[in-house]
């Protein structure tokens, strides 16, 4: 059987599937939870410096089973409240990655340095939540404020520093850049893609907050893009998340680029068995395609990069 371990900028992960933040996992059970069905590692939700309620009902549209339109607004119980939690998920033998989400680069080193005194193996940054005024995508979409935030955090804390980049916006890569110039250990992308709908009988738009952010299936292409703009830019680990729900998902990440994923939706749609069934799948899959270990698949579809031979040249996603 194929190896799925892999070695995520220093973290070591028994298989590259990581529960995505703010799916499952509000509480140390439910994250821990998803350490038991077979998640390789779990991302806690985004936590601030204050409690936060979030958003009002309706906050999540679904649509069919092609995506979710979300606009919880980071509902959090704080940085001084969350710790329990992740203990609770340690001792049942989970490895946690702390998310933390701040708007400005003081208050990100302060909630890193916090949250890296619980135990969790690395710290994310929430550069892209797309529907939280002060926060996430406002102020991750310029290179030099993501550079500035990283900085302000790896000279704050010694754990490996994931910075998560948004899509919404005209260059990924360029801001996957400025957090590896920052000191970044590794760059997810993508959160989700701001969104709307319109409930065109009471002429509003469906979420009480209007703008939302989609994901599922629909952001696959999307996430699929970043990563392959990403992965030729930058020397740190990628990690893939959009729309992933099956080993085949998985596999055209790892090609594109990433080393490791993270899977979100697919938990609302199929339960949280959709850790065990992947990484089985997974390493079957490897098996059939000549892959020893799932790190030998790395970046695989780039033309430079393994590419078989008699394999067609040029038809890999192409810049316009
Ligand atoms: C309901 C919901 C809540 C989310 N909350 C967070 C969050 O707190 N922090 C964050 O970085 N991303 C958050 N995300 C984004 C996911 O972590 C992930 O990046 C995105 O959903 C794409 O992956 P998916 O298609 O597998 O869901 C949230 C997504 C959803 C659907």
């Amino acid at each position: 059987m194929a190896d799925l371990a892999v070695r995520l900028g220093g973290i070591p992960l028994r298989n590259p599937l990581l529960l995505a933040s703010g799916i499952w996992g509000e509480s140390g059970d439910s994250l821990a939870g998803a350490w038991a069905a077979g998640a390789g590692g779990v991302i806690t939700k985004s936590i601030g410096s204050e409690s936060r309620r979030g958003y009002p009902n309706p906050t999540v549209e679904t649509y069919d089973r092609w995506g979710l339109l979300n606009a919880m607004g980071l509902p959090n119980p704080g940085i001084e409240e969350y710790p329990r939690e992740i203990a609770a998920a340690r001792a049942q033998g989970a490895t946690v990655i702390g998310s933390v989400f701040g708007s400005d680069a003081g208050e990100f080193a302060r909630l890193a340095r916090r949250i890296a005194t619980t135990g969790v193996v690395a710290v994310e940054l929430n550069l892209s939540c797309p529907h939280a005024e002060g926060y996430g995508t406002e102020v991750g979409s310029d290179p030099a404020d993501v550079e500035r935030i990283v900085r302000a955090v790896t000279s704050e804390v010694t754990l490996p520093v994931i910075a998560k980049i948004t899509p919404n916006t005209s260059d990924p890569a360029g801001l996957a850049a400025a957090a590896e110039r920052g000191g970044a250990a590794a760059v997810s992308a993508i959160n989700t893609l701001r969104g709307l709908a319109i409930d065109i009988r009471l002429r509003r738009p469906v979420l009480a907050h209007g703008l939302g952010g989609l994901s599922g299936a629909a952001i696959k292409p999307v996430g699929l893009a970043c990563v392959w703009q990403i992965f030729e830019r930058v020397k740190v680990p990628v990690i893939g998340v959009g729309g992933i729900s099956s080993a085949e998902d998985v596999l055209e990440y790892v090609m594109a680029g990433a080393r490791a994923v993270e899977i979100g939706t697919a938990v609302t749609f199929d339960g949280i068995g959709v850790f065990g069934r992947i990484a089985r799948d997974l390493s079957g899959r490897l098996d059939e395609l000549g892959f020893a270990r799932l790190e030998d698949a790395v970046g695989t579809a780039h033309p430079a990069r393994g590419r078989p031979a008699g394999a067609p040249a040029g038809n890999g996603p192409t810049e316009a």
